[in-house]
């Protein structure tokens, strides 16, 4: 599948599953737009991707921000757009905070729901467009400290289906990818914690970030699927844990 001529704006990029992704587009032909809060690391982005022959732009932008969302709102040529920035932090109920529970909110609801506002309608009009929100296991799994956190993410997933029914009769396709355990800069603190997690499960191991980046380009080219959520999570949300 070529992406040949499209654009794809990938929040997060800087790092972890959003660099991949982006690196993922732009091998197949997509122009990237690499963003986050960190320019140094999305100039080594950048850099990574035209030394492997591909074309990609920074754009910095705090996505907590209303002028980080206004950058990005503002941009007129966004033909896939994947809402991948993520702020994690696992609390039990008691210790989550309302400062906590906004930033939750902010960074991967609010901001998703606002830039897909601002550029969906914009790649309506061009008739075709593909959306791809970046879920987690947590969404449909529950555990002792996502209640917070898995809130937000199902309510990127419920965002997902309203936007096939509102924008895919335009062209646009808006899918959404559950995620599993994986290894980036993110998760590097409990790398050993989530090892012991996924033992249980039939992948067995972390995932990479060039696997899940693997299935976000699939879905931003799937001109088929909608409102799908695609659980790439090694069977962790359909599966009794085995004993190892
Ligand atoms: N890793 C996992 O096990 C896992 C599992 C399920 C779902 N996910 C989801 O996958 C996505 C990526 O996770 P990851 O592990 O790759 O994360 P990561 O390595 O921690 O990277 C997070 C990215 O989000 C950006 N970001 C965070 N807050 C931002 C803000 N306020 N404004 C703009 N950008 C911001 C960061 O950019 P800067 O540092 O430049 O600001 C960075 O590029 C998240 O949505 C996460 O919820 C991850």
């Amino acid at each position: 599948m070529t992406l040949d001529g499209r654009t794809a704006l990938v929040t997060g990029s800087t790092s972890g599953i959003g660099r991949a992704a982006a690196e993922a587009l732009a091998a197949r032909g997509a122009h990237v737009i690499v963003t986050g809060r960190d320019a140094a690391k999305a100039a080594e982005v950048v850099a990574g991707i035209e030394h492997a022959s591909g074309v990609a732009r920074p754009v910095i932008a705090d996505l907590a921000t209303p002028s980080g969302l206004t950058a990005l709102a503002a941009l007129d040529d966004v033909d896939i757009l994947v809402n991948n920035a993520g702020y994690y932090r696992f609390a039990p109920t008691t210790a989550t905070n309302q400062a906590l529970f906004d930033a939750l909110v902010d960074v991967n609801l609010r901001a998703p729901f606002l830039l897909g506002q601002a550029l969906i309608p914009k790649m309506a009009a061009r008739g075709h467009g593909a959306v791809v929100n970046v879920s987690t296991v947590a969404a449909r799994v529950g555990t002792s400290t996502s209640a917070a956190y898995g809130a937000v993410k199902a309510g990127l997933e419920s965002i997902t289906r309203a936007w096939a029914a509102e924008f895919g009769p335009s062209g646009v396709n808006v899918n959404a990818i559950a995620v599993g355990p994986t290894h980036t800069p993110g998760t590097d603190a409990v790398v050993q914690v989530l090892e012991g997690l996924t033992r249980a499960f039939p992948l067995g191991r972390l995932f990479r970030p060039e696997e899940i980046a693997d299935a976000i380009a699939y879905l931003a080219g799937a001109d088929y699927l909608h409102g799908a959520t695609l659980a790439v999570d090694g069977g962790a949300s359909v599966v009794v844990p085995a004993p190892r």
